[in-house]
């Protein structure tokens, strides 16, 4: 039985809405207080129990290698001061984890980003973490995805993440339709891109996590270009859905989009009060 080792990080994104400061570095690196966004993703796995960090990239990607690779020089540098304590938990990571990466050479959606990160992940079942979502959980609660996990290890299909938004939100999410399977857990019958708030199936919106089967990536192959000419997880995740293979779960925690600008604000001030203050 498989275990879920590795974490696949579609990372390749243009991250227009941050402009300028994204032209040459990847949203992924923007900081909640003193961490990159991606930063908190791995973590996120870590805690799941996996250890096979899977980016795929597309331009401007020195700065993610750099952020997990080690830095003898600054190590040695503050080496005995006050402030070793700053690069303790990235060197954990560092020393835990292997990150391999990949191209997207095209951007033709996150679909097709998932379909380029096959070479990292191969034949098992993974997880996938979008970082711009970050989610925030309560001291002493677990993360969304090791909350993800242990649904994988029960019900063996995909999962998707889901939280209840406003209906005149949806344009901007993947939204399902399914049947109670449990609670907060639904067997997904519908899902759609961005549909508009009259024809959406329901207000449960697709948030940035996902535990993917393999076979996602031979459906993938087949998936015509969807919503906006881009290759859509949501369509290929709705092949598996119908044979009743798509779990939505209503996850514990809190949801930042930090791919806009309000997210990333509410986001940076809710670490900064929560977690970094607390540590210092
Ligand atoms: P977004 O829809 O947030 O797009 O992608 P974006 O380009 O990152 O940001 P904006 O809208 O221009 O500001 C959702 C996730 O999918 C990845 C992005 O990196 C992000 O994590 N993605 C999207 C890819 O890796 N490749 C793609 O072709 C599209």
């Amino acid at each position: 039985m498989h275990k879920i080792r590795k974490c696949l990080f579609p990372a390749a994104g243009y991250g227009t809405r941050f402009l300028p400061v994204t032209k040459s570095m990847p949203k992924e690196m923007l900081p909640l207080v003193n961490k990159p966004l991606i930063q908190y993703g791995v973590e996120e796995a870590i805690e799941a129990g996996m250890n096979g960090m899977a980016i795929v990239t597309g331009r401007g990607k020195r700065a993610l290698e750099d952020h997990f690779d080690i830095s003898y020089e600054l190590e040695h540098q503050i080496a005995g001061t006050d402030k070793e304590w700053l690069l303790t938990d990235i060197r954990r990571i560092i020393d835990q984890c292997t990150f391999s990466y990949t191209r997207q050479v095209e951007m033709k959606g996150l679909g097709h980003a998932i379909l380029s990160g096959e070479t990292l992940i191969g034949e098992e079942p993974f997880a996938v973490v979008l970082a711009d979502d970050y989610c925030a959980t309560e001291h002493g609660e677990e993360g969304v995805l090791t909350q993800m996990v242990k649904l994988y290890e029960k019900y063996r299909c995909s999962i998707v993440a889901i939280e209840e938004i406003p209906r005149e939100d949806t344009r901007k999410y993947g939204v399902i339709a399914g049947d109670l399977e449990a609670d907060n857990l639904y067997r997904v019958r519908e899902m759609v891109e961005k549909p508009d708030p009259a024809v959406a199936p329901s207000n449960l919106a697709i948030i940035g996590r996902y535990i993917l089967t393999p076979d996602i990536f031979d459906i993938l192959r087949e998936t015509p270009p969807g919503r906006g000419g881009e290759i859509q997880i949501t369509d290929a995740l709705m092949t598996q859905a119908k044979m009743g293979n798509v779990l939505a779960y209503k996850f514990k925690g809190r949801r930042f989009d930090c791919g806009s600008i309000e997210g990333f604000m509410e986001a940076s001030n809710y670490n900064y009060e929560h977690i970094y203050k607390k540590k210092r």
